[in-house]
């Protein structure tokens, strides 16, 4: 059978001291655990689980009305390397560029602790890459893991830009994970004028961004207490690939992406509901008085030359409708690299057993199996080609 090389780039990890910093927390986000679980430490992260939270903490002694407890289990998987590496090895994939999964460092107010933080994390990602790929010395190819740093969005712009540069440093460091939340607590977003020193900086640094939710979509969208009657789809497969795509849109629509030549901007999810949309945001462009007046004099780039030019897709959208639109989006198949969300998306079946193949890693691979077609040179990219070319993969690792 074919067995081509697999690099995952959508992939998450909580380093020692982001979990510890959760286990000290009593708001979002945090660990803990409930009465009727107590041996089961539980990840609560998104707003959307707050009402469930609300419920678990009124009636402690059990969880009577059926509903899952809030949040998700905190398995191994997000926080053990070793657990990291057999899932890989479980579903063939060969090298993993790991991120801190959310909600990041926007939360730390106190912007000298951020800073603290994110240098702590990223060392601890780098410790990680360095020692698997010592643990795996004779082995051909790129090292198993590398990383995208955390940036402290909290901390004061000049210890921002100072640490830049230093994630170079990291040998395996290949850019940085972002939300869309821009600077600082007010969610100033990624159009903030203020953001372009950090753009520049990491355009400098060759350092590309992958741009991941976490906010979605307000409760007037998704409707009063999505979580107990839906779970976590609406908030998951909707809020957050249109946050996303929203954001990417306002850096276009500010200019960013012309201000910034040199930055690349990795989009989760397939680029969300842009490659569906750009069409529709380019005719509003050219309709709107206020827009039409900014670009007036000037050679407007189109978003869709700016998703050709700038900008990278994961194959994350388990279809493959999503996949082809992604693909035509960017302008071909050399823009998309595989990801599998791990260790979200854990199977749900009773009957699982730890080895047994991830039902959302096999959609995903079915999907690019079935897009591009088993052995073909376009299977082979998305699956791991792209990666190795874009992120620089093959070299400057510690061997
Ligand atoms: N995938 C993520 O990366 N984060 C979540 O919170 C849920 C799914
Ligand atoms: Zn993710």
């Amino acid at each position: 059978m074919f067995q081509p090389y697999i690099v995952d780039i959508h992939t998450h990890m909580y380093p020692p001291t982001y979990i510890s910093l959760l286990r000290s927390r009593t708001t979002l986000p945090m660990v803990r655990t409930f009465p009727s679980a107590p041996e089961e430490p539980r990840l609560l992260l998104l707003e959307s689980e707050l009402p469930s939270l609300e419920r678990a903490l009124s009636s402690p002694a059990a969880n009577t009305s059926g509903e899952p407890l809030p949040g998700r289990p905190l398995t191994k998987h997000y926080t053990d390397p070793e657990a990291k590496l057999a899932f890989m090895r479980q579903h063939g994939i060969t090298t993993s560029v790991v991120s801190l999964a959310n909600p990041w460092l926007d939360f730390l107010e106190d912007g000298e602790e951020a800073g603290k933080v994110a240098e702590e994390v990223n060392r601890e990602m780098e410790e990680m890459c360095s020692k698997a790929a010592a643990s795996q010395q004779n082995r051909e190819g790129p090292d198993p893991l590398f990383f995208l740093a955390a940036l402290p969005t909290t901390a004061p712009l000049e210890a921002i830009l100072s640490l830049i540069p230093k994630l170079s440093q990291y040998a395996h460091c290949r850019g940085i994970i972002l939300s869309t939340s821009g600077l600082g607590p007010s969610h100033s977003g990624l159009d903030d004028p203020a953001m372009l020193p950090i753009f520049h900086a990491l355009a400098a640094a060759q350092l590309p961004i992958f741009l991941h939710p976490h906010y979605g979509l307000p409760d007037s969208v998704l409707g009063q207490n999505t979580q107990s009657k839906y779970g976590h789809v609406l908030p998951l497969a909707i809020g957050f690939p249109v946050e996303t795509s929203i954001a990417l849109v306002r850096m276009y629509l500010a200019g960013v992406f012309d201000t910034v030549p040199g930055l690349r901007v990795i989009i989760a999810h397939a680029g969300g509901v842009v490659p569906f949309l750009a069409g529709r945001v380019e005719s509003c462009v050219v309709h709107d008085e206020l827009l039409t007046k900014k670009f007036d004099n000037q050679e407007r780039r189109t978003l869709w030359q700016v998703l050709r030019e700038q900008v990278y897709l994961d194959a994350v959208v388990y279809s493959e409708v999503g996949l082809k639109a992604a693909v035509e989006a960017v302008g071909g198949v050399e823009r998309v690299m595989f990801g599998t969300d791990h260790p979200f998306f854990p199977p749900v079946d009773e009957k699982y057993r730890e080895g047994m193949e991830w039902e959302s890693v096999r959609l995903n691979r079915e999907a690019v199996r079935k897009t591009f077609g088993e052995g073909s040179e376009e299977e082979r990219l998305v699956l791991g080609g792209n990666a190795v070319r874009i992120l620089g993969l093959g070299s400057n690792t510690t061997r």
